[in-house]
């Protein structure tokens, strides 16, 4: 399982959390570091801090298959000035990257080497299209692009263009820092434009999408330092990093 061997190999492991017995929160929070462990136990409702314990366990887990050589408890991590963790330089592994993502009822991580990464999940409620969100947020390419479906499409398309939007601005490590209307996507197939004064080129990036349930929506945003990564594999686990469907290993470049 483990993919150091291969520069540019990217690795995404994704969680259901469905209300998990006891020892396994407490085994999943056992992992942490003291930081994590306090930002865990400052959680107003049980189930986002059992998202976030879940979250970061997995972490530990793929950055661990990542580099044997370090244990699940052993990395150790720093946040860049626009609020992206990255792993702590004094481990000498700043070549593997990574980003978390939690929401309801599913954690994923994506793990790779020399590339910029970012994921995103999100649980639809059902409950809105998302044009109000998009007509706001977005831009006014995405916002019309919504406005021409009908419901049942606009609300995956939102979720679509949501996961997006996030997973790139995860990977640039700007965050909210980047107003979302600064860049567009188009959907079938994807792609994504910046107005012309923007310096930031769209080469290079990739944008993988995928629906782990019926439920869920998950997006990943790629920037290889060494030209295209070379393969990506898409992993389900179960709490205890064994047992449930490993693989599907999708071969993607
Ligand atoms: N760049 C990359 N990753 C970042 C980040 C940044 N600047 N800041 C935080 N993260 C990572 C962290 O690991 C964080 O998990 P942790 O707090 O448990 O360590 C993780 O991203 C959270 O991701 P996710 O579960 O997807 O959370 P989110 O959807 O609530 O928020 C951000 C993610 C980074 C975009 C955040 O800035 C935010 O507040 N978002 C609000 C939601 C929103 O409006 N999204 C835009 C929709 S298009
Ligand atoms: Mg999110």
């Amino acid at each position: 399982m483990s993919f150091r061997s291969q520069a540019s190999e990217i690795a995404v492991w994704w969680m259901r959390v469905d209300a998990p017995a006891a020892p396994v929160q407490v085994m999943w929070k056992d992992c942490l570091d003291e930081k994590e462990k306090i930002r865990a136990d400052g959680f107003r409702f049980a189930e986002d801090r059992t998202a976030y314990i879940a979250a970061h366990w997995l972490l530990r887990q793929a950055l661990t298959q990542a580099d044997r050589s370090i244990g699940p408890e052993a990395w150790r991590f720093v946040t860049q000035a626009q609020g992206k963790p990255v792993i702590d330089p004094a481990l000498g592994r700043d070549d593997i990257q990574f980003n978390i993502s939690h929401t309801k009822g599913l954690v994923a991580c994506v793990v790779g080497r020399d590339a910029r990464v970012g994921i995103d999940v999100e649980a639809s409620s059902g409950r809105h299209s998302g044009l109000e969100i998009a007509r706001r947020f977005f831009s006014p390419s995405e916002a019309e692009t919504l406005g021409k479906l009908d419901q049942d499409k606009q609300t995956q398309a939102f979720f679509r263009l949501w996961t997006l939007k996030e997973a790139f601005i995860k990977a640039t490590g700007e965050g909210l820092n980047r107003a979302l209307d600064s860049f567009s996507f188009a959907l079938d197939p994807v792609s994504i434009s910046f107005p012309a004064l923007d310096t930031e080129a769209a080469a290079g990036w990739e944008f993988i999408e995928e629906r782990p349930t019926d439920t869920h929506f998950m997006a990943l945003a790629l920037c290889s330092a060494i030209g295209p990564p070379s393969r990506l594999s898409i992993h389900q686990v179960s709490s205890k990093m064994d047992a449930v469907a490993l693989p599907p290993s999708l071969a993607r470049f």
